[in-house]
């Protein structure tokens, strides 16, 4: 399959463009776009062939279901069973934006797009090219992340290009993406609202709407015995081909365990890099050191990651270590990421 790359940055060519990409979808076809977020990998979400496309292209295990994007409130009635009150609450106050909702499905979506469960992800992303893009294949765009499943998912378009060329039809190429890991996941279905990913939208901001949400405990617990809620959750995500250690401590410590380590590497012939911060970066004795940015940016350190991540397969770098990020608002979701990422090779000095 010849993959088409477009350039959609501009209004004008979003105009000529997003109707192409619609119908691709509409006959059954693959396209990848930009969101707030990451990249998503879009199929027609009712279409059960579309889903079992997506599954193949990323090569993911089908019980690991998709999000269901949609572009306006009124799409939302005809595939959730009700609308609870705080889902009308939080898609008031956070929609569209990075947060995904579990609802129960009704018939419309097919269990090829839920991985057999009957409860659907829903999220309508705060991304122009995201939404003409819905709107143009009819309304719902079932869409994981635009990566080989287990890779970091793409925050360029290039990276999509590297890992889907070939496997789908169209890619959307919107630029850089303002957020840079993946929508909060929270779940509606049970007695409390639970959150199964965290993310951008952070639990004090979900509490400040709902009074109390709980969050998945395995979400950041260093054994990998008990599955998360989310099946994705499960799977080893986000990682470097190389080998990744997190080490969490005082600067001063932190700093000297590393090059302690990375010394070690060298001595055995090893291509290393370090992923750090701004205050830092001129301490490391590494072949590659990555200043995700000022650590108090939590922002930009969110935003980078991936991308840094990607760049070490890149320069096939063999044994890399990343300082801790635990901030204040979203220090949960990156080191959720982090830690997945390391397989949880994980450091405490
Ligand atoms: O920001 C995002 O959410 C991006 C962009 C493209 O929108 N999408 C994304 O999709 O991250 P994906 O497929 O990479 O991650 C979806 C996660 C998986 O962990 C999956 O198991 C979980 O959502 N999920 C989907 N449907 C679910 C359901 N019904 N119940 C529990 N977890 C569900
Ligand atoms: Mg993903």
């Amino acid at each position: 399959m010849k993959t088409k790359l477009v350039t959609v940055i501009e209004e004008d060519k979003q105009r000529e463009v997003l109707p192409e990409a619609g119908k691709i979808l509409q006959e059954g076809g693959l396209v990848a776009f930009p969101t707030e977020t990451v990249y998503g990998l879009g199929g027609d979400a009712l279409n059960p062939d579309s889903s079992r496309k997506i599954y193949a292209a990323k090569g993911r295990p089908s019980d690991n279901p998709l999000i269901v994007h949609i572009c306006c409130m009124e799409d939302l009635e005809p595939i959730v069973q009700e609308i609870p009150e705080a889902a009308k609450k939080l898609a008031d106050r956070f929609w569209p934006g990075p947060l995904t909702m579990i609802l129960k499905k009704t018939e419309k979506v097919p269990y090829e797009t839920t991985g057999g469960l009957d409860t659907v992800a829903v999220r309508m992303p705060d991304n122009p090219i995201a939404l003409g893009l819905i709107r143009a294949a009819g309304g719902y765009v079932a869409a994981p992340s635009a990566n080989i499943s287990g890779k970091p998912s793409p925050t360029l378009a290039k990276y999509v290009m590297e890992d889907m060329d070939g496997r789908i039809d169209m890619i959307l190429d919107g630029g850089t993406l303002g957020i840079g890991l993946e929508s909060t996941i929270v779940d509606l279905t049970g007695e409390m609202p639970e959150i199964l990913r965290p993310g951008y939208i952070t639990k004090e901001m979900l509490e400040e709407v709902l009074g109390k949400v709980e969050t998945d405990k395995t979400i950041l617990s260093l054994d990998s015995k008990t599955p998360p809620k989310a099946p994705g959750m499960k799977y080893r995500h986000y990682a470097p081909s190389g080998e990744l250690t997190v080490v969490c401590g005082s600067q001063e410590k932190v700093v000297e365990h590393i090059n302690k380590q990375l010394e070690k590497a060298c001595l055995e012939g090893k291509r290393t890099g370090v992923i750090c911060t701004e205050e830092t970066k001129e301490l490391y004795k590494a072949d590659f050191v990555k200043s995700a940015g000022k650590r108090e940016d939590e922002a930009k350190i969110a935003r980078e990651l991936y991308r840094i991540l990607r760049e070490f397969d890149d320069e096939k770098v063999e044994i890399m270590y990343s300082e801790a990020f635990d901030t204040a608002g979203m220090g949960q979701a990156i080191m959720n990421r982090l830690l997945k990422a390391a397989g949880h090779h994980v450091e405490y000095l």
